[in-house]
């Protein structure tokens, strides 16, 4: 489905309703764009010099100009409120029970995605910058009790295919972007910012991080792996210390 626009795979479950908008607006602007290039050819000889050697300047009194541009400007306050600002409510006010989401921290640094599970416990560790060393990019305090189970990664989100995952988004220095494209997700993240952000993964596979923001001289390398298994694969991939 909608194959012409060529969008990634749909490896999230709401990835169709964000298709389908953009599937839209790209018809409503190649209606306005051939629209307005045959009223452009039309206007280039109805008012050549040759016919009208004084130009009019009273502008169109036609109902059709009037008519044209009120429905115009209706499709568009339809694709706002009905598909645009909906589809954005979701994201940002309906957020999955904690209980039955993944949790998990994404920080965002020059030129990585450090990535943060609670473990087993379900509790993040406390973490602190005093702490941030080569060994440790999340200042993740290991004598903190809750610390002792949690699991980081840098570059690799292993995620349960169908079950809500609910990141929270933060960075240690710049802004970046995360950007998940086959699952239509992409969050800017900010320092002193800690955003939340929620999908379902539908599909298993193997996808990528994009930083969407121009962060500094490594942008181009600041990428990461996205792994969507299945929730025994993944609670197997949690388990292994080696963690392929
Ligand atoms: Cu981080 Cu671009």
């Amino acid at each position: 489905m909608l194959k012409y626009l060529a969008l990634p795979v749909q490896a999230s479950t709401h990835a169709g309703e964000i298709d389908q908008m953009i599937s839209l607006v790209h018809w409503l602007m190649l209606v306005l764009f051939v629209g307005w290039g045959l009223f452009f050819l039309f206007a280039l000889f109805r008012f050549r010099a040759g016919a009208h050697p004084r130009a009019s300047y009273a502008g169109a009194k036609g109902k059709f100009a009037k008519s044209t541009e009120i429905a115009v400007a209706i499709v568009e306050i339809v694709l706002l409120v009905g598909y645009a600002i909906p589809a954005w409510a979701t994201r940002v006010k309906q957020f999955p029970p904690e209980s039955q989401a993944l949790l998990v921290h994404v920080v965002g640094e020059q030129f990585q995605w450090n990535v943060h599970y609670p473990g087993p416990d379900g509790r993040f560790g406390r973490t602190d910058p005093k702490l941030v060393a080569a060994d440790n990019p999340l200042g993740l305090d290991k004598s903190d009790p809750a610390a002792k189970d949690d699991i980081t990664t840098i570059n690799v989100l292993a995620l349960p295919e169908g079950r809500p995952v609910l990141v929270r988004l933060s960075t240690k220095d710049v802004i970046h972007s995360f950007g998940l494209y086959e699952m239509r997700v992409k969050q800017d993240a900010i320092p002193g910012m800690d955003i939340p952000v929620w999908f379902i993964p539908n599909r298993v596979g193997e996808y990528e991080i994009a930083c969407s923001q121009l962060c500094g001289l490594g942008h181009y390398r600041m990428r990461g792996y996205v792994r969507v298994k299945s929730e025994a694969d993944f609670q197997k991939w949690l388990a292994d210390p080696d963690r392929q």
